[in-house]
């Protein structure tokens, strides 16, 4: 039986094959693999499936992420993008009028975003930098709606907040992946995510959603909050 496509949310797939939903975006690059994911041709239009076990904003639309302000046309700052793996699912997404600005500070993994990634996708600046440093980058980087952070360190509200006070629209969004093991092994996760909620309340944030990532990531939550 062939595959059928339904539209999630703006520029969020679900495929559907043999009897399964998978979520996927549309391929930005068509017949190229970031990831080696499965590339699927539904009216001659080709998907790229999305591992939510590879991808905390995967794992979060499939746990039921409410709003996902990346969406068509979105300019987003990506911090730890590492080799791209969920970033070549946002540049999918925001599409030829989107861009997405990706920072890490590990030259390998931003050496392999070049070659196998940013070269075939003109939306995606990757750039070799520390977060914590964003001066470093500003020169570059202009005001963005989405700042969405993966950093996995212990100050990564901290490092959030540093950056939206750079780079954030009023009223944008920051989508912060929380890892609790590499913040505290010794506490509940739930005690961790309240931690990192009250350093984004502090530094002007409202937060709208935390998205607990099992199965797909244990002891993984995705918070959403917006700039007041
Ligand atoms: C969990 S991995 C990111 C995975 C990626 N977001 C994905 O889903 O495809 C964390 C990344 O953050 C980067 N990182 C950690 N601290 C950083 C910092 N201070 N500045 C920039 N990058 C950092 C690491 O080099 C690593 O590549």
């Amino acid at each position: 039986m062939g595959s059928t496509v339904a539209e999630h949310t703006p520029g969020v797939y679900f495929v559907i094959q043999n009897g399964q939903k998978l979520l996927a975006t549309r391929n930005l690059a068509p017949g190229r693999r970031v990831y080696r994911e499965d590339l699927v041709n539904i009216n001659e239009v080709e998907y790229r499936l999305w591992n939510p076990s590879r991808s905390k904003l995967g794992a979060a639309i499939m746990k039921g992420l409410k709003r996902n302000p990346i969406v068509p046309s979105a300019k987003v700052l990506y911090l730890g993008v590492a080799s791209g793996t969920t970033c070549s699912h946002v540049s999918d997404i925001i599409g030829d009028l989107g861009h997405v600005w990706g920072v890490d500070f590990a030259p390998r993994p931003i050496r392999d975003l070049i070659d196998q990634v940013a070269k075939y996708r003109k939306n995606l600046t990757p750039i070799l930098s520390d977060a914590r440093q964003p001066q470093g980058y500003s020169f570059q980087v202009p005001k963005v709606e989405t700042i969405f952070a993966d950093v996995a360190q212990p100050d990564q509200a901290d490092i959030v907040v540093k950056n939206a006070r750079l780079f954030l629209k009023k009223g944008g969004y920051a989508m912060l992946s929380i890892k609790s093991r590499s913040i505290d092994v010794g506490k509940e996760p739930a005690e961790i995510y309240k931690g990192q909620i009250k350093i984004l309340e502090a530094g002007g944030f409202r937060v709208e959603e935390v998205v607990e990532l099992d199965p797909y990531e244990l002891d993984h939550a995705l918070a959403l909050a917006s700039l007041v």
